[in-house]
């Protein structure tokens, strides 16, 4: 919803989000009364695997390092965020955040910050841990909490399938690894495509209860290369569920544990394996919209208010060209005052976003 400005013909879009009746607060309120406090920031538009409900074969063109922010703008940027912006949570996504080279460095000066109540941010990554096992152990010294690890199939030829990459030893590796130094409790993505990694429910499920990682599954959804998706074909949270229980004894775990996290929470009671948890996030049958906590920038300086909007809001041209903390801070509170209700996968008419999650964030 940008607005427009009439200079006769041909009329030049603005850059600036309509803000009418956005309240005097700092915070990052939208009109439906929703508050951003989550911060993604996607570090890389790039990415080592090519998992096919992300990514074509042939991979996506990369932005040219010069439209990217460099780290210091990334840090700035954060620090505003927590400083003027209440962000509580800042978690690094990508593409790849691995790829990125100042990650160790953008952690490191992230973790000496606090937000406006004083309090450190939680800092997580999301990753597909390959080449994590060398990095983990510096990462947790920099100041990172925890990490989300996409593993979306224990059998090694599902996982080559998948991701068009063979590496799905690595990815164990990285995910033990992490363990051990601490970037816990561990979490581990996983998506399930019909018809690629659809048995893949129980064995993953036993994989993370035997080695103390919490599992989350996330339902499909349109992001990756366009006809991919359908809705007809979906394996929904229903379907995983069922597909649990044939193997697990689940007792869900209710609202309490849900929070404001997407995830509904099952406890799964020891059997064969320890006991632990799953959750599954149902982005596309019951979307959380509606309590949605996330504020998403871009690698290349955008603000994006939902994974599904069709309008970014450009703060990286603002910085470059000299605009203060203040002014970066209002333009973002301008960003997300405009978020849609929700993301409308089910509706029809439903648009899917110009750009794949690998540079949107995930
Ligand atoms: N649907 C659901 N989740 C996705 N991810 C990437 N693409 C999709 C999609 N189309 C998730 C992966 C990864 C994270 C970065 O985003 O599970 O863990
Ligand atoms: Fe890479 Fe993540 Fe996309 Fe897979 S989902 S191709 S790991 S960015």
């Amino acid at each position: 919803m940008t607005g427009s400005i009439s200079l006769g013909i041909p009329s030049v879009r603005s850059q600036e989000p309509d803000v009418s009746g956005r309240p005097n607060t700092p915070l990052l309120t939208d009109r439906f009364g929703r508050i951003g406090r989550d911060l993604r920031v996607s570090l890389t538009d790039k990415c080592n695997l090519r998992c096919q409900y992300c990514m074509p074969e042939e991979g996506i063109d990369p932005l040219p390092n010069d439209r990217l922010l460099n780290d210091d703008e990334i840090v700035r940027l954060i620090s505003i965020a927590l400083d003027k912006l209440g962000i509580e949570e800042i978690r690094f996504t990508g593409g790849e955040p691995l790829l990125r080279k100042g990650l160790e460095s953008i952690v490191g000066q992230v973790s000496h910050m606090t937000n406006h109540l004083g309090v450190k941010p939680e800092m997580s990554l999301t990753t597909n841990a390959l080449g994590l096992a060398k990095r983990a152990g510096k990462l947790k010294e920099a100041g990172l909490d925890r990490v989300n690890i996409s593993i979306d199939s224990i059998d090694r030829e599902v996982y080559a399938k998948l991701t068009r990459r063979d590496r799905l030893k690595d990815a164990v590796e990285g995910a033990k690894v992490a363990q051990e130094v601490g970037l816990t409790p561990v979490k581990v993505n996983a998506v399930l495509m019909p018809g690629v990694n659809d048995d893949q429910a129980s064995p993953l499920l036993a994989f993370c209860l035997d080695n103390g990682y919490e599992l989350r599954f996330i339902e499909y959804m349109p992001l990756g290369p366009r006809g991919s998706w359908k809705r007809g074909d979906m394996i929904t949270a229903e379907d995983i569920l069922d597909m649990l229980e044939k193997d697990f004894t689940l007792t869900p775990l209710g609202d309490t544990v849900r929070g404001t996290s997407p995830a509904e929470l099952w406890g799964v009671a020891e059997g064969e394996h320890p006991a632990g948890r799953v959750g599954i996030i149902a982005s596309v049958t019951r979307p959380f919209c509606g309590t949605c906590d996330r504020t998403r920038l871009t690698a290349d300086g955008k603000i994006r208010n939902c994974l599904f909007g069709q309008s970014e809001i450009d703060l990286m041209g603002m910085m470059r060209d000299g605009a203060s903390d203040d002014e970066i801070a209002d333009r973002w509170r301008g960003a997300m005052w405009i978020k849609k209700a929700g993301h409308g996968i089910d509706d029809e008419g439903f648009l899917q976003p110009d750009r794949p999650m690998s540079a949107i964030g995930g």
